[in-house]
């Protein structure tokens, strides 16, 4: 509101606009200049905005009439100790998510490793939570403990914009019940509470930004987002085996082995990996590994994708099985419609007719194909890995 707005308010002028305005606040005659605003005390503020407000203090109680005493001090003492706990448990989860051991580790080969690797996702978990908690309990505690709890009667009016008055008086109110809170002096309380808030607020960007740290572009070995356990190594043949729930017994897979509309999930085998354990192991449980072999019925002419011809050996096509929207397994196969199925938010990919383009649901992206052919004994190997990463999109993704 303008200075002159407040002149003619005090000297009783007033347009129409203003009338309702002047009659929310309930008391025109109390309502000084803008030079008047400015002399005036925090306290005569708090009283000029509660009256222009329509507000009546019945009861304004200090939370602690005799300061010092042994309950005042253990309320003090127990609100710092949950923004402490808030602060510790947010450095905790910081340290857990930066330095503990996060990769897979195979427990036949390393039980000790593998047990700290399992409690990775519990630890952070834990550690975020009970630091949400504390911060979230400490601040209750406080306001329950220190903020006085006034009793206030208000007469109810028509809303409008705040003039500068209401915003001078509300400013004073604020200070008002934070002075009155006492927590000017409970420095305690203050260092906690930054401690316990400052610490979250670093675990939660920790939380935001950590995953970002990495360029996905600066690794190019086997284990990158670029590549999967498909990449060929010193020339090594890579077959398509099925899982059959031993890892020891390599069953490889043949054109023979589908009828038309069949499918099969396949995951890599190398044949210097046929007595490593941990090495068949680790290709049948990588994500990115398993990939969907189908036969196509006869008569399906799918639209091949440009500089992917000769992907397919015939009818038979393999696609990545991460679904492009979230990484689920896209399991589902509908002989009939030629079309592969994402149970987890329903994404379709066309198969029969195209190089599994996403045809409904919230994917957007081809499933990638893996260039297979079949070799002189007559078992299926793939000719390379994929040739875009697999999964879900991230950034700086250029397919
Ligand atoms: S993960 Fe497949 S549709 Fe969402």
């Amino acid at each position: 509101m303008s200075e002159r707005d407040m002149n003619e308010h005090s000297s009783g002028q007033h347009d129409e606009e203003n009338t309702s305005g002047e009659q929310a606040a309930g008391n025109e005659g109390a309502r000084p200049t803008e030079a008047e605003l400015a002399e005036m005390s925090r306290d005569e503020k708090v009283r000029l905005g509660l009256a222009q407000d329509d507000v009546e203090l019945v009861e304004y109680p200090d939370p602690w009439p005799v300061k010092g005493t042994r309950a005042e001090r253990r309320a003090e003492r127990a609100v710092a100790a949950w923004f402490s706990l808030a602060g510790l448990s947010a450095l905790a989860f910081i340290g857990v998510f930066v330095f503990w051991p996060w990769r897979y580790v195979n427990p036949l080969v390393d039980e000790r490793g593998h047990f700290l690797y399992s409690l990775y996702n519990p630890l952070i978990g834990f550690f975020l939570g009970l630091s949400i908690l504390a911060v979230g309990i400490g601040a209750i505690l406080y306001s329950k403990k220190f903020m006085p709890h006034e009793t206030a009667v208000q007469q109810r009016h028509d809303g409008h914009g705040s003039s500068e008055l209401d915003r001078q008086t509300t400013v004073a109110e604020l200070a008002d019940a934070g002075e009155r809170s006492t927590i000017a002096r409970r420095s305690m309380i203050k260092r906690t509470a930054g401690f316990g808030a400052g610490a979250f607020g670093l675990g939660t960007g920790v939380l935001v930004l950590g995953g970002m740290v990495k360029n996905p572009w600066a690794e190019t070995g086997a284990d990158s987002l670029q590549h999967t356990g498909w990449l060929q190594t010193n020339g090594e043949k890579v077959y398509l085996r099925r899982n059959t729930g031993d890892p020891h017994d390599i069953s490889l897979v043949r054109p023979q082995d589908l009828a038309p509309g069949g499918f099969e999930t396949v995951f890599p085998f190398r044949e210097s990996e046929r007595h490593n354990e941990e090495a068949l192991l680790h290709a049948l449980r990588r994500s990115d590994n398993p990939t969907m072999l189908i036969r196509l019925r006869p008569g399906d002419s799918p639209v091949e994708r440009k500089g992917q011809e000769n992907f397919n050996y015939g009818d038979y096509y393999a696609y990545s099985k991460i679904c492009t929207h979230l990484g689920c397994p896209t399991s589902l196969y509908e002989a009939q419609t030629g079309r592969l199925l994402c149970p987890c938010h329903q994404s379709q990919f066309d198969v029969a007719n195209s190089y599994a383009k996403p045809v409904f649901g919230p994917a957007t992206r081809a499933l990638p194909q893996l260039p297979i052919t079949v070799d002189e004994e007559g078992y299926f190997v793939a000719r390379s890995d994929f040739i875009e990463p697999i999964g879900p999109a991230y950034w700086e993704r250029n397919s």
